[in-house]
Order: C-alpha cells, then sequence, then structure tokens
C-alpha cells in the first residue's frame, strides 16, 4: 500500500487510521502487507533497511528506507528524503501547499516501487490511496512492465475524498518522468491541468472508495466535482467499501484517556467522562451542569464537515439549551470564529484548537451527541467512533454518514442516530433540535446509546471485501496478460 498517511507515523484525518486499520487487519486473514508512507518530520527512525538513489527526470535524491513491525504480516516502511517530507507541515502550511507536492508525491510512489521491486521476491497487489499515490499505477504500467517482479502486478486506487484531486500545472510533466502523451483526456489532462487523481482513476485495475453511499455519489453532477464523468467510465470496476475502525483503540471498556470505563450494559462511566469534559474546557459540572446535554464536535475545520452551515446558525446553536465543545483545526476563519464564541460563551461553548488524540478521546466518550453537519463524506470515522462511544450522531445523511447512522423512529423507538438531508441551518437544526428533545427521555435515550453501542463496525468484514476486490485485481491482470500474449 502506498499512502501519504498511516496512524501512528503521520496524521492529519481517517486516512490514517484507514492505513493502519485495514493493514492489520489484512494481517489478521494471512496476507502480508507493506505500508509505504514518507517520514515526515517528528516520525520515529525505523530499521533501516535499504539506501539507495532515486531519480525522476533526471532529479536523483537519496532515499533511505526505514522499516516499523506493525502487526504479524504487516511492516510499514517510512521512505525517508529529508529534502522532500522533513518540513513543518505535511502538504504545506495553513491553507498553502508545498509548491513542489507533485514532485514530492511522484517520488514517493516511484521510490515504493523501487524498493518493492528490489527487496520483495514476489507482489501480488499494489493498492495506492488517494491522489498523492495516484502516480504510482502509471509507473507501475510505463516503467515497470517489464520488470521481474512488478511486471503486469494489478492495482487498485481508494479514493478516500474526491475533492482533492492533485491538480498541477500541465508542465510540471516531464519533471516527473511521464511523456507528452499522458496529457490526453483519457489519461491524465484534466482542464488544462494534470491530475493525479485521474491518473489512478484511469491507470488502476480496480477502483474503491470508503462507502457504498459515496460510491454512488461521486458518479453524480453534485458530488462529483468534476470528476463524475472520470469516475462513471469506470463505474463497473468501482466498489464502494465501508471503512472499518479500530475497535481495540476505540474500545470505551479500555480507554486510557477516559477516567472510567464504560460500555452498552455500564453506562455510569459515561457520565464520569462527561464531567472531565466539561472541567477541562472550564465549564460547570454541577447538577444543572451536568444534566444540560452536551454536543460534541471533532473534526477538520473545513466546509467539506460543515462549517459553513454550522456558522450560518451559530446564534441558534448558542440559544438551544445545550452546550458544545469542540476540537479541531483547519480554515482559519472557522478556528477564529470557534474561539470567539468560546470566549463570549465560556459557560456554554469550550474550543480547543489544535490536534490533540486524548482529547478528541475523551470527547467522544463524553458528549451526549455528536455533531457531524457534512456537506459530504465519503466514509467518516468520528460517527462510528461517536456510536461505539453512546454519544448519538447527529448527521447530514450523506455518503459514509448515511450508511452508518440510521435514522431514528419515534414511533418504534429503533435508530442508532439524527439524520437531516438538505444542506441548510435550518435542517441541521431540526435534526439537532430532535436529538435533544428526545435526550429529555432518558429511557428512549438509552435505547438508541445501546443501539449504536451494539453495532460491530470492526476492519474484519470490509477487509475481506478488500480482498475480493485483489482477487478481482489479480484475474484481471492475469486475463490481460494472456490476451496480450495471444
Ligand atoms: P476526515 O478524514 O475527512 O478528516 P474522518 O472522520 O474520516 O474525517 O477522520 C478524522 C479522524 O481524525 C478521526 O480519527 C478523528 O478523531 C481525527 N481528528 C480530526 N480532527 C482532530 C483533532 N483536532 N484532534 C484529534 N483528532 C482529530
Ligand atoms: C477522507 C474522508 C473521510 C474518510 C477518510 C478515510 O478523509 O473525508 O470521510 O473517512 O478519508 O477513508
Amino acid at each position: 500500500m502506498i499512502a501519504s498517511e498511516a496512524a501512528p507515523f503521520a496524521k492529519t484525518g481517517g486516512l490514517a487510521d484507514v492505513l493502519a486499520g485495514l493493514p492489520r487487519a489484512l494481517g489478521r486473514l494471512g496476507h502480508q502487507v507493506t505500508v509505504f508512507v514518507p517520514r515526515y518530520r517528528g516520525a520515529p527512525a525505523g530499521e533501516p533497511v535499504a539506501e539507495f538513489a532515486v531519480s525522476l527526470s533526471g532529479r536523483t535524491l537519496a532515499a533511505r528506507f526505514d522499516r516499523h513491525p506493525v502487526a504479524d504480516g504487516v511492516g510499514a516502511v517510512l521512505v525517508d528524503c529529508p529534502a522532500l517530507y522533513d518540513r513543518e507541515g505535511l502538504y504545506g502550511i495553513g491553507n498553502e501547499d508545498y509548491p513542489d507536492n507533485a514532485f514530492r508525491f511522484a517520488f514517493l510512489a516511484k521510490a515504493s516501487l523501487e524498493f518493492a521491486g528490489r527487496m520483495f521476491e514476489r507482489v501480488d497487489v499494489v493498492h495506492a490511496h488517494d491522489w498523492q499515490a495516484g502516480l504510482a499505477p502509471v509507473y507501475l504500467k510505463k516503467q515497470f512492465a517489464q520488470h521481474p517482479v512488478l511486471g503486469g502486478v494489478p492495482t487498485v486506487l481508494t479514493i478516500h475524498n474526491l475533492a482533492y484531486q492533485g491538480l498541477f500545472p500541465a508542465d510540471v510533466l516531464p519533471t516527473l518522468d511521464l511523456a507528452w502523451d499522458l496529457f490526453s483526456v483519457d489519461a491524465l489532462e484534466f482542464w488544462g491541468k494534470i491530475s493525479f487523481l485521474k491518473a489512478g482513476v484511469n491507470f488502476s485495475t480496480v477502483l474503491t472508495t470508503v462507502s457504498p453511499g459515496y460510491a454512488k455519489e461521486i458518479q453524480t453532477h453534485e458530488y462529483g466535482f468534476g470528476f463524475d464523468g472520470i469516475v462513471r467510465r469506470r463505474s463497473a470496476d468501482l466498489v464502494g467499501i465501508l471503512n472499518g475502525i479500530d475497535v481495540d483503540e476505540w474500545n470505551p471498556m479500555s480507554d486510557a484517556a477516559l477516567p472510567a470505563p464504560f460500555g452498552p450494559n455500564k453506562l455510569a462511566g459515561k457520565r464520569l467522562a462527561k464531567k472531565q469534559v466539561l472541567q477541562s474546557f472550564g465549564m460547570a459540572t454541577d447538577q444543572a451542569g451536568m444534566k444540560r446535554p452536551l454536543v460534541g464536535l471533532v473534526s477538520r475545520l473545513v466546509d467539506q464537515k460543515g462549517f459553513d452551515l454550522l456558522s450560518s446558525v451559530l446564534p441558534d446553536l448558542l440559544q438551544q439549551h445545550a452546550g458544545y465543545v469542540l476540537l479541531g483545526n483547519g480554515d482559519p476563519n472557522y478556528e477564529q470564529e470557534w474561539a470567539a464564541a468560546a470566549r463570549s460563551h465560556p459557560e456554554q461553548v469550550g474550543a480547543r484548537i489544535g490536534f490533540d488524540e486524548p482529547l478528541a478521546h475523551l470527547i467522544e466518550a463524553g458528549a451526549d451527541i455528536f455533531l457531524m453537519p457534512s456537506r459530504f463524506e465519503p466514509c467518516g470515522l468520528n460517527q462510528m467512533y461517536s456510536l461505539r462511544y453512546g454519544t448519538v450522531p447527529v448527521v447530514r445523511a450523506t455518503g459514509g454518514l448515511d450508511d452508518t447512522v440510521e435514522n431514528y423512529r419515534p414511533r418504534s423507538g429503533a435508530g442508532t442516530g439524527f439524520k437531516f438531508k438538505a444542506c441548510t441551518g435550518p435542517a441541521l437544526l431540526r435534526a439537532l433540535g430532535c436529538a435533544l428533545q428526545v435526550y429529555q427521555d432518558p429511557v428512549r435515550w438509552q435505547a438508541i446509546q445501546r443501539a449504536g453501542m451494539r453495532l460491530d463496525h470492526s476492519w474484519d468484514a470490509s477487509a475481506r471485501k478488500y480482498v475480493k476486490v485483489y482477487r478481482r485485481g489479480v484475474v484481471r491482470a492475469a486475463v490481460g496478460a494472456r490476451a496480450a500474449r495471444a
């Protein structure tokens, strides 16, 4: 697998969680997986297993490859090239991307393949994730077709987020060892630029995305970000597989970040988590404070996650009988907005701008409601963490959120959360209002909590689906090779 993030070595979002959980689950099924990620600043050095120069269009850089054992059959290889990766951020600083990102991630793909070609006796499939790994299928076809280990190996591309397309000016093409014939509509060209994601979509054997719902959505104009036609052309080869969650790391019965364990039959510990969250944000923990419903948000602060919708109804949110705790970073406007709300309403709003994993766990555990009003959501992990932690999700019915949250039905009392369809502030407020109302009825509320806590979102079932996809790729590649020989 090739990706730009993998926990615990580098993380800005859910991609990193997937690159930790999926390989482990595949390992449990008896497969051998190596995950390639850059060694960014701060990532621990592992065991150096190789060192060689990698060239892209005449620019040659020395790379060291550090191996970290991860689990049975699973390892990570950190591609260490300080000139490219030893920087303050993963992709850039603030909203500003690094100007050489095309080269940085082309290098990742190329160096990973060269490593595999030199160090492995056999490779069954190369699995590339998101645009950052999008050139791997192209390099395999164009540069390694005759390679004894890598020749003819099938590729899988997983789209974690179609909004990030890896777009660069056309003139970088020759600096990436790619010939001008690839600058065409059925290869890398996208409205006069080149797109790494398009490269991956067009050159991989099989495509996946991270929920069945999103697999459908990205073939529509509304969610396609200009890529819907490109994806539709490959719809026969596109499979939606829901992400799993790491049920050991996200287990309220054993989570070290929590003051006390809790579970579906033992909800008392959750109150202690709520108390600790309130305390850590300097909010009241007296009887009234503990009784007031607490809404949690842990997120990248970007439009995708619905922060513009939230802005449009912030005064209305403050009118509700509810407290809010937010952890996140991202768009400076949203950072400032929430920090200001916390300053002006310290009793009602807590905001921590930053990235803080233990606090993320504590909020997931201590909040009563988890709010995730995403405009689009390929899968989303936080709502699944919330379900497991008895924190009832209020979500927009899109992508993976729609696939994983079952809307509450007042008549039967069935359901695991509250969903709204229209992408508007009033729709958000209505769904939150319903949740706050049902919260007042502890019997109903606990039934919703328990229904969510009993769901199984572990990786194993999803990993089996990936194995099927890999097999499909292997069969496809074999058929292609036979046809080429004939
Ligand atoms: P996305 O990848 O689009 O950001 P996901 O829901 O798939 O959304 O995954 C987000 C992951 O990042 C979760 O594991 C979540 O807990 C984590 N996360 C997001 N923001 C923060 C933060 N500020 N501090 C700690 N963890 C965060
Ligand atoms: C992306 C998506 C998110 C998904 C994650 C992991 O960051 O935004 O919905 O859960 O990738 O697949």
